[in-house]
């Protein structure tokens, strides 16, 4: 099991040696590397089982290091960035040659994103390198939201996993690229696309890939999975097929009719902000209590609920796939 704790040094001692530290941020825990060393990010890739064509997102200290890693920092990209860093934005920039072409699988951009999180600040500011990480989850399975998360899968792989707690966000971060200056939300995230909209001064686009195309990398149609076989919508109680293996998912409230353990609420007050902290450790119990199969009930498709049904329909992927 990694060692795990609020250690700074140690942690930078793992990542100065080429080795994998599980970090925390605000959104999920994250598995970093030098992101400037691609073999330090291979090991990434090989612990994660993740595939080459899928390129992961550069953390940095702050906005005055954008211009090391990348170029075209226009003026709507600038102002996102004073406004939302530190915190859940991903911005796709045109990458610098100094970031080696296995973070950006290939492509000619990076994702930079500042992290909300004081542990994570003091790590990257101690580093005279920015860290690659991607979400510190085997690949395709659910993001971790503790370090406990991180250790039950990925323990043995890691040299230090940096303890900040649960994380305050609970769903990654939101990611934009650009058309000129206009912004195009590639993955819906910890900000909405209406708050990028107030920031921007100007319509967004989105283009959220749901094709499971590797030509089109980032948004894998099925992904965020658990190992139960997860329905997404409500039925009418009556219409289900009742065994003690299956669980609900319910945005506010319970219902009536079914056994109460069997049924897990997001908000109880209906506040999405709390949904999506709760969203993917909710997903973890049902395989931790052997649940078989689950239906999840969707959030008001507003703000970060639309976030959240997001999650949930690429967690549904592989049972609408069959
Ligand atoms: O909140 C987050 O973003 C978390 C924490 C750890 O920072 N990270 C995260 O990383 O969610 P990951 O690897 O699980 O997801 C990153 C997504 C992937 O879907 C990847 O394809 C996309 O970002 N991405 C990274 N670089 C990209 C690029 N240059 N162009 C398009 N998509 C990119
Ligand atoms: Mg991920």
């Amino acid at each position: 099991m990694a060692e795990t704790g609020t250690d700074i040094s140690k942690a930078a001692n793992c990542l100065k040696n080429g080795m994998p530290v599980a970090i925390p941020t605000e959104t999920v825990y994250g598995l970093a590397a030098n992101a400037l060393d691609s073999v330090a990010v291979a090991r990434i890739f090989e612990v994660k089982k993740r595939p080459f064509f899928d390129p992961l997102i550069v953390h940095i200290s702050g906005i005055d290091e954008v211009d090391k890693y990348a170029l075209g920092f226009n003026a709507t990209a600038r102002k996102l960035a004073q406004h939302f860093w530190p915190g859940p934005l991903t911005l796709i920039l045109t990458k610098k040659a100094i970031i080696p072409d296995i973070v950006s699988s290939g492509q000619p951009t990076v994702g930079l994103r500042v992290p909300a999180h004081p542990l994570t600040l003091s790590l990257l500011n101690s580093l005279d390198f920015p860290l690659a990480a991607p979400s510190a989850n085997p690949f395709g399975y659910v993001s971790p939201t503790t370090a406990e998360h991180v250790n039950a899968q990925l323990g043995n792989e890691i040299c230090y996993t940096l303890d900040g707690g649960p994380c305050s966000v609970g769903i990654e971060s939101t990611i934009v690229a650009f058309e000129g200056e206009i912004p195009v939300v590639l993955r819906l995230g910890g900000i909405s696309t209406g708050d990028i909209e107030a920031v921007a001064g100007c319509k967004a686009s989105e283009k959220l890939n749901l094709s499971g195309n590797p030509a089109a990398p980032g948004q894998l149609e099925m992904h965020y999975s658990p190992g139960c076989v997860l329905h997404l919508g409500m039925p009418d109680i009556e219409v289900l097929t009742f065994h003690s293996k299956l669980a609900l998912i319910r945005f506010s409230e319970k219902v009536p009719d079914f056994p109460q353990e069997q049924q897990f609420v997001l908000s109880e007050t209906g506040d999405t902000k709390e949904a999506a902290v709760k969203l993917f450790a909710t997903l973890r119990k049902l395989d931790e209590q052997g649940f078989t199969e689950a239906w999840a009930e969707a959030a008001p498709e507003n703000g970060l609920g639309m976030a959240i049904n997001d999650r949930l329909k690429r967690a549904a992927a592989k049972t609408i796939r069959g």
